[in-house]
């Protein structure tokens, strides 16, 4: 009956304190693999972004943000005081079908945003003082240097042709140039190192830049020393002894051997239904991408066990892929209207279905369930970041809609941290805290870039 089923799912999703603390220290190993060399599953990627800003940086650059639902671009302007850093922005839905379309399609729609949001806002540059741009793109990307990337895998549902493989700071700038427009792009970076270096700007107890969101990964600062896979970089010869560098770790991709991780049915059907099967292990049972398929996924299967919605004859929109958003299973869990009227409601108005009581109590326990395991599964990664590198207390910068909109992520996620790093239950503050990553790809990019112009006025 349905209720030994959901016992069974309880089951099936708990992950008890022993075994986050298991799967960190494998994740520990995996972070450590990276930096040893190219092509580990971790893969710890260089981004050139050498040290934490001193908070005096300067300027006003455009900043480009593509990662999963929307393309932004601002213009941001460093003031002196920082309550007075200007920003200014405009915000375009990436429409679906680019999302698998080709490479020429997606970079025409990129110089066309910039070309849209510069004539709106009147910047104007020119041929010989172009803007600085720094461009946020949230995808692995192997960087040579900070104007340089090259995509490894496309993820996060992703899947347009011709740009793996490909340096994706050269493909923008030849559309930029295609356009005619005064922008040359400065510095190419990550979300999760805009994150850490935005919050570390105002925050000099920032120590990882986190994002939770569609996609799951950090960024943190490690001793260049520390990275032996850097000797293998002329440019990295003449760097000061003491240089630290900010590591992209791309942690989604956490056991891809299927070694550690309690995968279940669901978690495999995600896999083997997305665009790259096999990849991004970990990011798939714990990202805002995937914790609404997983959701619907347990639905539709005690529905074809009889145990729920079975007087329904049309469930044809549960039925289609990525249906039920995060956004969805958070509304869910957090009903808290009388006999959970507002989610009959909206079942009925989205999908289509109008649940019955006992369908709603249940709906409501899976969706704890799914959201309680995600939000333990990322404490696993900040964990083996902070514990490999002996970090014992500090803030951790974090960005993404799962952090900013599920209201009960941060508690789990802190109690299992604190699981897995053994806190005392008596303690009176949590050391290492989620604190809010102060708008990563905008004021994140901007120093970065400023951080990059600084140092080549030095000639560094
Ligand atoms: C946004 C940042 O706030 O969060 C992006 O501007 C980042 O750079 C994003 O990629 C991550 O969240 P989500 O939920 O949109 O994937
Ligand atoms: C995915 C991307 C990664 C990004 C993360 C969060 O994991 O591969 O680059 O940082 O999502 O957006």
């Amino acid at each position: 009956d349905l209720r030994t089923e959901i016992e069974r799912l309880d089951e099936l999703f708990w992950v008890s304190g022993e075994t986050l603390k298991a799967i960190s220290k494998r994740f520990q190993e995996e972070l450590d693999e990276g930096l040893q060399e190219n092509g580990r599953n971790i893969a710890m990627y260089l981004t050139w972004v050498l040290g934490f800003p001193t908070g005096h940086e300067r300027g006003a650059f455009l900043a480009l943000d593509l990662g999963g639902t929307n393309i932004r671009v601002c213009w941001i302007e460093l003031a002196e005081r920082k309550g007075e850093t200007k920003v200014m922005q405009s915000q375009y839905k990436i429409p679906d079908d680019l999302k698998t379309g080709s490479a020429d399609q997606l970079w025409n729609f990129v110089a066309e945003s910039l070309e849209k949001f510069t004539k709106e806002q009147g910047l104007n540059g020119s041929e010989n003082e172009p803007l600085p741009l720094g461009f946020t793109f949230s995808y692995p990307a192997i960087q040579d240097y900070i104007d340089h990337g090259v995509l490894q895998t496309w993820t996060k549902g992703f899947d347009i042709d011709g740009v793996e493989g490909q340096d994706v700071a050269e493909q923008v700038q030849e559309a930029i140039a295609k356009r005619k427009l005064p922008i040359r792009l400065i510095a190419l970076i990550n979300d999760t190192t805009g994150a850490l270096i935005a919050s570390a700007y105002n925050d000099p107890d920032t120590i990882v830049g986190a994002i939770f969101g569609t996609g799951c990964n950090a960024a943190y600062m490690e001793q260049c020393s520390s990275i032996p896979k850097l000797k293998s970089h002329d440019q990295a010869k003449d760097l000061p002894s003491d240089t630290r560098m900010a590591i992209n770790c791309e942690y989604g991709a956490f056991d891809n051997s299927h070694s550690i991780l309690p995968r279940t049915p669901y978690d495999e059907t995600v896999d083997e239904q997305s665009p790259r099967p096999g990849e991004q292990t970990f990011e798939k049972m714990s990202a805002g991408l995937y914790l609404g398929e997983i959701f619907r996924l347990i639905l539709l299967e005690l529905h074809s066990k009889g145990l729920i919605f079975p007087d329904q004859t049309n469930l044809s929109y549960l039925q289609s892929s990525y249906s039920i958003d995060t956004g969805v299973l958070s509304f869910v869990e957090n009903d808290d209207s009388a006999d959970m009227g507002d989610t009959k409601n909206r079942f009925r108005r989205e999908f289509n279905i109008t649940p019955s009581h006992s369908d709603l109590r249940a709906m409501k326990h899976i969706a704890i369930t799914v959201a309680v395991r995600g939000a333990r599964l990322c404490a696993c990664g900040v964990a083996a970041i902070c514990r490999k590198s002996g970090i014992q207390k500090g803030h951790v910068a974090a960005d993404g809609s799962v952090a900013n909109k599920h209201p009960k992520f941060r508690r789990r996620w802190g109690q299992a941290l604190g699981e897995i790093l053994d806190w005392k239950e008596d303690r009176e503050d949590d050391p290492i805290v989620l604190t809010s990553a102060e708008d990563g790809s905008g004021i994140g990019a901007a120093v970065i870039t400023a951080m990059t112009l600084e140092r080549a006025e030095k000639g560094q």
